[in-house]
Parts: C-alpha cells; sequence; structure tokens
C-alpha cells in the first residue's frame, strides 16, 4: 500500500491548508474529500431535488463523475462535476448550507468512499475530510485530528469568504451559525460521523498560524519516518 496520511476535523479548523502544503512539501496526492460531498449537494440543488429526500439524492450522485485536480503552487484546486470546473460553485453558502444533509445518506457516503479508496490505492495521499482516519482509510500510516474553537474557526472562515468575494450578505455570526450546525449534524449522524480516531494525533490550532501548523504535521511525519512503526511503502518520502 502506498503511504496515506489523513487529516480530519471540523469545518474552518485548516484541514486543507496543511494538507495542500504537506502533499506539496512530500510529493503525496492531495484530496480535499469534502469538495465531492459538495459537488452532490451542488448537483441536488441545480437539479431542484428535495435534500431531505434521501431515495432521490442517492440516485443524483450515483450518476456524478467527480474529479479532483490539485493546483499548482498557489494555484486554487479545481473540481469537476460531469466535466465542469464547479470549483467555485461549490463554495457557495447555499452549499454549506445543505451539505451535511446529504453527505449523512449511506449511499452517498459509500459511492464516494470507494472513490477515494481507489485513489488511495494507487497514489501515496493525504486526504482530509471528516471520516478519512475513522472509516475512509482505518489503517492509514499517520492520523491527524485538526481542530480550533468554533469562534476561531468563523473568524477564519469569514475571512476566507471575504477575500474571496463570497462573504455578501452574511457575517462572522451567520458563519459562526453555520459551521456550529454542520459540525453538529456531521458529528451525530449514523454513518462515518466525524469523530478523532482512537490513534489520532490531535492538533489544536486555535493559536496557531498555518506555518506552526504545518511543522507540527512535518514533524509527526518525520518521528513517523523515523519511528518503530515502519510505513507499509516509502513512496515519496524518501
Ligand atoms: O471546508 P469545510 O470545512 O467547510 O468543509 P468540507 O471539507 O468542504 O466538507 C463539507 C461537508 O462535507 C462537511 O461538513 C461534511 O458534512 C461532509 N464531509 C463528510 O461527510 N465526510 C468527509 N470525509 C468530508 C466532508
Amino acid at each position: 500500500m502506498p503511504l496515506q496520511i489523513a487529516v480530519d476535523g471540523p469545518a474552518g479548523s485548516g484541514k486543507s491548508t496543511a494538507a495542500r502544503r504537506l502533499a506539496r512539501e512530500l510529493g503525496l496526492t492531495y484530496l480535499d474529500t469534502g469538495a465531492f460531498y459538495r459537488c452532490v449537494a451542488l448537483a441536488v440543488l441545480r437539479r431542484g431535488v428535495d435534500p431531505a429526500n434521501e431515495a432521490a439524492v442517492t440516485t443524483v450522485s450515483a450518476g456524478l463523475n467527480l474529479s479532483f485536480l490539485p493546483g499548482a503552487e498557489a494555484e486554487p484546486d479545481r473540481v469537476f462535476c460531469d466535466g465542469e470546473d464547479v470549483s467555485e460553485a461549490i463554495r457557495r453558502p447555499e452549499i454549506s448550507r445543505i451539505v451535511s444533509l446529504v453527505a449523512a445518506y449511506p449511499a452517498v457516503r459509500e459511492k464516494l468512499t470507494e472513490q477515494m479508496r481507489r485513489l488511495a490505492a494507487a497514489h501515496p495521499v493525504i486526504m482530509d475530510g471528516r471520516d478519512i482516519g475513522t472509516h475512509v482509510l482505518p489503517e492509514a500510516d499517520i492520523k491527524i485530528f485538526l481542530t480550533a474553537s468554533s469562534r476561531e474557526r468563523a473568524r477564519r472562515r469569514w475571512r476566507e469568504l471575504e477575500t474571496a468575494g463570497r462573504a455578501e450578505g452574511l457575517t462572522e455570526e451567520n458563519v459562526l451559525a453555520e459551521i456550529e450546525a454542520r459540525d453538529r449534524e456531521d458529528s451525530s449522524r449514523a454513518a462515518a460521523p466525524l469523530r478523532q480516531a482512537e490513534d489520532a494525533r490531535l492538533i489544536d490550532a486555535t493559536r496557531l498560524n498555518p506555518d506552526e501548523v504545518a511543522a507540527l504535521i512535518r514533524a509527526i511525519v518525520t518521528e513517523y519516518r523515523a519511528g518503530a512503526k515502519r510505513p507499509k511503502y516509502w513512496y515519496g518520502l524518501d
């Protein structure tokens, strides 16, 4: 098996920033798994399907062809749904509001989980999400659970939205309410809920900047390389 690094945690904890950076440094394939769930939510919304209708949402998700292209250097990642670049569309607030609902459906999760596992079987990966260490890649070589206070996560997400020009009509308080609602839904669902894997390393990033988070994860990788638990495969790390 190629090397696997799982980065899980609640909304806005900085998982994708850290994972993207580590992927470049270590020569790993990066996958933002939340982007796929967002694609399902976008397709549901565009087709006028009721997100509360599990059977209809499952049918929509089963027919989607999804791909993820990590951006080179400072370029943003690109997400494609049935050949269309939906990278911007999936980040809109109306998607964030319904994504946890569609992500709770077991059949939706099964389809996406299968695609994630196929990628991990073929390439050394770093994936970020909610259930990577607990469910998608339970045998991952390194598991990180990245969190921060909800206030701090809302502040960061709000800044991100503002910078991207997507904050129109929103306040930091709205963003806080949205991420707290999503965290609650993600943590309480029956299928692969958000939780820290027993063998995951916890990083609380409330007072850490992205450089400090990356340095901590780098140190965990270095420790892993030197430690008794040998990676299953050295790919990309030598
Ligand atoms: O970037 P942000 O933290 O806002 O969330 P995301 O990573 O884009 O994920 C969006 C949503 O997809 C989450 O709130 C979960 O409901 C769902 N998700 C999931 O259920 N399992 C994953 N492995 C990744 C995301």
